[in-house]
């Protein structure tokens, strides 16, 4: 995988680091809660929050929309909600990738009727490209282009999770 690596280790850190420096900034004394969505966007959440200068709570939802395929079904399904109320919270919503928007856009209905008290977006990874419903993304670590990425937290197949760097999968998966 190391010969098809997109984004480097050390260029993640550097711009997840800057990310956390801005988050740090806007949510100054409003204590947010990180809403990370599994299992991919966790290696991300782990690596920002400690570049975090102000204090946050951290809560997890995982939800499935893509199953054992690399193409979208648009169906959203909530395997774990979150243990916590978001009423009145300021909630971020962290994501390793933004790509049609179906499940962000999803997650966003369910939270706002929640009543937060303000829901922003965070991803580290947006494929623009490939966007099929508009969602509001505040926070972005990189554009990336419309090919089949694993590493740092992205899978094909639960593999690749583990990977530190961001590479695209060497044979382009077969549309299941
Ligand atoms: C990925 C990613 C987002 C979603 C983005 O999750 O973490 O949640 O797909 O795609 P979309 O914009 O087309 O909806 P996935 O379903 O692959 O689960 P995982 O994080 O457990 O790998």
């Amino acid at each position: 995988m190391e010969g098809n690596v997109l984004i480097t280790a050390e260029e993640i850190e550097r711009r997840v680091k800057e990310l956390a420096e801005e988050i740090s900034r806007d949510y100054q004394d409003k204590e947010p809660l990180l809403v990370c969505v599994l299992k991919g966007g966790v290696i991300f959440l782990a690596d920002l929050v400690r570049h975090l200068t102000i204090p946050v709570n951290m809560d997890f939802m995982a939800v499935s929309s893509y199953g054992q395929s690399t193409v979208t079904s648009g169906q959203v399904r909530i395997l774990k909600d979150l243990d916590t109320s978001i009423e009145g919270r300021h909630v971020l919503l962290v994501e390793d990738i933004v790509d049609t928007g179906l499940t962000l856009s999803y997650l966003c209905d369910i939270l706002l009727a929640r009543d937060p008290a303000s829901l922003k977006v965070c991803t580290l990874l947006d494929k623009a490209a490939r966007r099929r419903v508009k969602v509001p993304v505040d926070y972005v670590g990189f554009e990336v282009p419309n090919v089949f990425l694993v590493g740092y937290g992205l899978d094909y197949r639960e593999r690749y999770r583990e990977l530190p760097y961001i590479a695209r999968l060497e044979a382009e998966p077969e549309e299941e």
